[in-house]
């Protein structure tokens, strides 16, 4: 696996694999990598030539400082996962790497309401830093398909629209949550958890399941969200939301009629233990 931690060597490495005709898959991490992370290099290797995956822990979309100082950086591990798995190149930049112009800057992406609710109503700011990221991102390895994972769902709908709005022809794969046994969905965020709590999570998973299994009775779906953030409370989480949204045209928004044929998934963010999880299902159609 070759390593690049300036954005002009590797631009120039994977020039090279372009005029080769090589397919350049790219996953991209802010590292502490789980077999979630495993699975997009998985489904980025059989899909391209190539897989870059990138580590950088994105200080411009964490809206609270404490959540930035408690990522966990386990950098030497990751770089022993992604050779394992086989990656190609490893892209490890510095902050000032990515952002010479200092972190304020002044892009701002329409995203709309995408941006607004569930994560958007919580994490102010946070897409606008995702999307500067992924966008600079973008533009050094100008893949030909992105891998994100399904748990980041609202992410993948922004990242969508922001290949949109750069005119971008970039194709991104959305691969399935990877989960524990329990059902919990993987995150880099569980490592903090204790082991009794990181066992009590699954009930997320099971909150989500049995809303899928109302809504396949054509059961009321704002009362199942109500007795599942109720549940959830019982069980000792502070819930955000519990929200059953509909897909349309690329916006989420809250269900409020019989959906037709559109998309259907129920999304939810509870914190316990000071760790915020979040994790997301389709109730109907597809993503
Ligand atoms: O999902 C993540 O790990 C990050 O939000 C991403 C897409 C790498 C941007 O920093």
């Amino acid at each position: 696996m070759y390593l690049f931690k300036r954005s002009s060597d590797l631009k120039k490495h994977l020039d090279q694999v372009r005029k080769s005709n090589k397919s350049i898959g790219f996953v991209p991490t802010m590292g502490a990598l789980h077999d979630g992370h495993l699975s997009l290099v998985q489904a980025g290797k059989k899909e391209n030539d190539i897989v870059v995956c990138s580590i950088f822990v994105n200080p411009t979309q964490f809206n609270d400082p404490k959540d930035f100082e408690k990522y966990p950086i386990t950098i030497e591990q990751d770089i022993k996962k992604l050779n394992d798995a086989s990656t190609d190149i490893l892209f490890l930049p510095s902050v000032e790497e990515m952002y010479p112009e200092g972190l304020a800057g002044n892009t701002h992406y329409e995203f709309g309401d995408l941006e607004t609710i569930l994560e958007g109503k919580f994490r102010p700011g946070h897409f606008q830093g995702v999307g500067r990221i992924v966008h600079k991102l973008l533009d050094i390895v100008q893949p030909h398909k992105l891998f994100m994972g399904q748990k980041d769902l609202q992410q993948c709908l922004i990242v969508r629209r922001l290949l949109e709005l750069i005119n971008s022809k970039v194709e991104l794969v959305v691969c399935p949550t990877e989960r524990e046994p329990s059902g919990l969905a993987m995150s880099s965020r569980n490592e903090r958890l204790t082991p009794a709590a990181r066992k009590k999570a699954a009930v997320i998973y099971q909150a989500l399941e049995k809303l899928k299994h109302e809504f396949g009775n054509g059961l009321y779906f704002l009362e199942s969200a109500r007795e599942a953030f109720e549940e959830l409370q019982r069980e000792g989480f502070e819930p955000e939301y519990v929200d059953i949204l509909v897909l349309e045209n690329g916006h989420l928004h809250h269900i409020s009629e019989p959906p037709g044929d559109h998309t259907v998934v129920a999304a939810v963010a509870a914190w316990i233990e000071g760790v915020r999880l979040i994790d997301n299902m389709v109730l109907q159609g597809r993503i």
